[in-house]
């Protein structure tokens, strides 16, 4: 599966609106694990590796951020700046998150625990992983 943009479901409210994420409906995984990204200074980037077997949701709570993606062959970039959109990142595919405005907050939603194990670090090898 190609990684994509996933709208997710928005009930617009006088007194605020509301989003949520229900695993199997809005994502094609079981969630086994959410993490945030915050306080990144102007100019950081985050990421810059790839997962063998964790898929992930990717969803700009707050502010806007880039997630760049790459799966061997080509480049995929998507501008985050709405709590109701997500970036669905299949495994092995290789990910940046850049540009955060002020404030940002990156909520994670992920297919499993954390094991540094999972993570390809190096471009190369994810290139020859990937076979292509
Ligand atoms: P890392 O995934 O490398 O961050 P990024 O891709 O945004 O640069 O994680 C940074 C550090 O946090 C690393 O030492 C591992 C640790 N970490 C956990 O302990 N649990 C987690 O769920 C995550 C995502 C990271």
């Amino acid at each position: 599966m190609d990684p994509r943009l996933i709208e997710l479901p928005r009930i617009s409210d006088p007194r605020g609106n509301l989003s949520f994420i229900e695993e199997d409906t809005h994502i094609p995984f079981k969630i086994k694990r959410v993490y945030w990204i915050y306080d990144v200074p102007g100019g950081e980037k985050r990421g810059g590796h790839a997962f063998r077997e964790t898929k992930e949701l990717i969803v700009a709570l707050s502010g806007s951020f880039d997630v760049v993606l790459h799966d061997g062959k080509k480049e995929y970039r998507f501008h985050l700046n709405r709590s109701y959109y997500g970036v669905y990142v299949p495994e092995m595919i290789w990910r940046m998150l850049e540009n955060f405005s002020t404030n940002s907050l990156a909520l994670i939603i992920a297919s499993t625990v954390y094991s540094p194990k999972d993570y390809i670090r190096d471009f190369d090898e994810f290139i020859k992983l990937t076979g292509t």
